[in-house]
């Protein structure tokens, strides 16, 4: 194994232990509010700090980008964290949240983890290797139909400007596929795509420590993600579209039509 995707395993599973240890206690944590319907607790800077330590102590060049204390300049690698992603389910004891840590090296992805501490499950990748859960070679699914399709998204509820948008992509898709899911964390719907649980997923005005990890899984599983012009470069954006080879193609068609719809800038 990749010795980053190895430090980024021992970084992630030791913010899972602290995420888990408080998830009896959310009565007694110090909650903050960063924005509208946007939370940050205690156990999010605490796993974020614990994450930054294991990364420094390997590498105390490398650059950082971590939701909850921003950018630290460095040499050309950068990783971005998210230490919880899903803090409204966890704060709720909704059980779907993750910790996020992705590697990115001259702009491009380089090696991905996204852990489930619930489930205790572990999404890896390095670019050109493939991804793996725990220690299985994942893919994408196999479906080539919106019809009984299985999609993931997320609500703009950050930036209700761009509900217009989402609900018209939305009401097409709804009425074409097999179903659709809000599961309320990208990183692990991300992760759900690359190994067949979601057949695609789309989400307006992520940020980059949402998906950089995700976003790595589902390419080496073999899936597609581009921005939902299909056009613009999606981790600037943070409008996105992942899916299968298949499905890509058909539900491109109408995130595009809608994506004039999309308020500009979008954060
Ligand atoms: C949120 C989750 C959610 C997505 C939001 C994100 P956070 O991350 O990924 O699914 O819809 O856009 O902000 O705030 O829980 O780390
Ligand atoms: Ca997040
Ligand atoms: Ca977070």
């Amino acid at each position: 194994m990749q010795p980053t995707v190895n430090i980024a395993i021992k970084a992630a599973r030791r913010a899972g232990n602290i995420i888990l240890r408080h998830a009896d206690r959310i009565d007694m944590l110090n909650i903050e509010t960063k924005g509208r319907s946007d939370l940050v607790s205690e156990v999010d800077h605490m796993a974020e700090q614990a994450i930054i330590e294991v990364i420094r102590q390997a590498y105390p060049d490398h650059a950082i980008l971590a939701e909850e204390s921003g950018e630290q300049e460095g040499s050309s690698y950068q990783w971005i964290i998210d230490p919880l992603d899903g803090t409204t389910n966890f704060l709720h004891g909704y059980p779907q949240y993750a910790v996020s840590i992705g590697l990115r090296h001259l702009g491009k992805l380089e090696a991905a983890v996204v852990f489930d501490p619930l489930r205790d499950e572990l999404f890896s990748a390095y670019r050109g290797e493939g991804a793996q859960l725990n220690d299985r070679r994942i893919r994408v699914s196999k479906q080539k139909t919106l019809e009984g399709a299985l999609l993931g998204t997320g609500f703009p509820f950050k930036n209700p400007e761009n509900l217009d948008a989402w609900i018209a992509m939305f009401r097409e898709l709804i009425t074409q596929s097999g179903g659709i899911r809000r599961a309320g964390s990208a990183a692990l719907d991300l992760a759900h795509v690359a190994c067949g649980r979601l057949d695609g997923f789309w989400e307006i005005g992520l940020m980059p420590w949402d998906m950089a990890a995700g976003c790595l899984l589902v390419q080496e599983a073999g899936g597609i993600i581009t921005d939902l012009d299909d056009r613009s470069d999606y981790m600037k954006t943070g409008n996105i579209l992942a899916a299968t080879p298949y499905l890509h193609e058909l539900i491109k068609p109408i995130t595009k039509a809608h994506h004039s719809l999309i308020a500009q800038p979008v954060k």
